[in-house]
């Protein structure tokens, strides 16, 4: 009799080998935009001028510990899923509106481009969890509680935006 190798069901059975793939390759995608967000907070966290910047400054230094956490968690479960985490040469940048403002006292910028990229993650990994149903629920979970962190990072500086249109300032 031949040992199984593989689960029967699930994400790790051979009948699910092209889907698991498909996964990883989201799960790369993922990655990416946690690596670039990281890379593009750092900036932001340290350019703007001003009195009222140290608030976001100070959120964005926190966030960037999260974004490096999940990071490291999409990686983590590309390669339980027998993927391999790219090196820096894959990396493609597609942030272009967190770059860096003309004014680094221009917050208002800093903010939308914050809620731009943290959209920009609740919509891949809305993708994500719905892909993994009935396929994956260890990754559906772990996207899913991902998901949290960023729709908790975007109402926050949602309210910050809120902040300076009150003002008239955005
Ligand atoms: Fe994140
Ligand atoms: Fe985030």
């Amino acid at each position: 009799m031949a040992t199984q190798i593989s689960p029967r069901h699930g994400i790790l059975s051979d009948d699910l080998r092209s889907e698991r793939e498909e996964l990883i390759g989201m799960l790369i995608k993922a990655y990416w935009m946690e690596i670039e967000t990281v890379v593009s907070y750092t900036a932001n966290s340290i350019n703007p001028d001003g009195v009222r910047a140290q608030e976001i400054i100070e959120s964005l230094e926190e966030d960037i510990q999260e974004e490096l956490g999940h990071a490291r968690r999409f990686g983590e479960r590309i390669k339980e899923l027998y993927g391999v985490v790219p090196g820096s040469l894959d990396f493609q940048p597609e942030q272009s509106y967190l770059q860096p403002p003309e004014e680094q006292t221009d917050i208002v910028h800093v903010i939308k481009g914050v809620i731009e990229a943290e959209l920009g993650a609740i919509e891949h990994y809305n993708g994500i969890i719905e892909f993994c149903e009935g396929k994956d629920p260890v990754t559906q979970d772990m996207v899913t509680e991902i998901l949290h962190d960023e729709e908790g990072h975007r109402r926050l500086f949602e309210g910050f935006l809120r902040e300076y249109k009150l003002e008239g300032l955005a």
